[in-house]
Parts: C-alpha cells; structure tokens; sequence
C-alpha cells in the first residue's frame, strides 16, 4: 500500500463506528472521495449510514446491492454510496460514467474499493475495518490518507475519533 499511514483506532460496538462515520460526515467536503475496505460484515455499510446521519440524510443509508451506486439528497452535501462488491467486471464501473461521481460535487463512499483500484482517482482517504480476533464487537479502524487534501482530513478524523494527540 502506497497511502502515507495516517492512523488506526479501534472501535468497540456497532454504535461507535456510526459514531465515527458521523464525525467524518462533519468534516468532509464536496469533491471528497472516501473507499471504505475490509470483509464481509466489518462494518463499511454501519459507517457509511454514520456519514448519511451526520449529513443529515432523512432516511437511512443501505448497501446499494443490485445497483451499483446510490444516490441521497437532502443533507448538507449529496452523497453516493457505491458498493462495488457484485462488480464482475471494472468496465461496469465506466460504463456508469462512475468519473461523474468522484468529481462531483457530492461526497462519494466506495464500498470494496479495492476490486476497482485503477480506476479510483489518486487522491482519496482510505478506511479499512479489520475483525479482532476473540473480540465480536470490536473492530480495527485503520485510516490512511493518499494526497494533501486527505492527509489534513485524516488527521481531523484521528482528532475527533479521540486520537492523534
Ligand atoms: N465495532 C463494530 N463496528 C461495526 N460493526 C460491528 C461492530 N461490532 C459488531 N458489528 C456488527 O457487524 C456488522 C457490520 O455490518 P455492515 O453491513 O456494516 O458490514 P459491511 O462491511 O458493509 O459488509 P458487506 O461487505 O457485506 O457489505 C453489523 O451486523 C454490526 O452490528
Ligand atoms: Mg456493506
């Protein structure tokens, strides 16, 4: 991984990871590019929802399963949440003019972005979430920062999330 490590925490509990993905939804700007990484169940939708609430999304944010990406208006920036999971081919992800999203003036979170390196633009914050071996409701958050912009905003994420002090 070529990101500059910028931190990791740890959460314990559901409520603390939407917890986190409010705290970023604070802190995002419009143009902003977030992949979220990590397994089956480790949390990357639960955060996604925290960024939706803290934007202020009346409804909650759901896997975006069959469709590609899904699109909220109505918060304090819109936001598109991609789930790149049932991609059997990154041309799909061309094919939805996905350029569209990632320099627009939304905020763009990708689930699985790493099935579709390439084709994500340089600059972008990445969370990854890690299961903890023996402890069911904890999760390892690991943020790393690719560009200028994302360093600054990965270091606010590690202020508010407690860390980075
Ligand atoms: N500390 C924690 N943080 C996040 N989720 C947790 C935590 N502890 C337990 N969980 C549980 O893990 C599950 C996370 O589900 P979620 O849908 O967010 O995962 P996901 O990474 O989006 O999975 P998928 O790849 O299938 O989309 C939820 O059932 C949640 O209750
Ligand atoms: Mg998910």
């Amino acid at each position: 991984m070529d990101g500059d490590v910028a931190g990791a925490i740890y959460t314990t509990g559901p409520e603390e990871t939407r917890e986190l993905g409010r705290r970023l939804a604070a802190l995002i700007q419009p143009g902003d590019l977030v992949v979220l990484n990590g397994g089956l169940g480790a949390g990357k939708t639960l955060f996604a929802g925290g960024v939706g609430q803290g934007l202020g999304l009346s409804g909650p944010v759901s896997s975006p399963t069959f469709i590609l990406v899904r699109e909220y208006q109505g918060g304090r920036l819109p936001l598109y949440h991609m789930d790149t999971y049932r991609l059997d081919d990154p041309a799909e992800l061309v094919d939805l003019g996905y350029e569209e999203y990632f320099y627009g003036p939304g905020v763009t979170l990708v689930e699985w972005g790493e099935r579709v390196v390439p084709l994500l633009p340089r600059e972008r914050l990445e969370i990854r979430f890690s299961f903890v071996p023996g402890q069911d409701e904890d999760r390892l958050v690991e943020i790393m920062a690719f560009g200028g912009r994302y360093r600054k905003l990965a270091a606010e994420l590690l202020e508010v999330a407690g860390v980075g002090h």
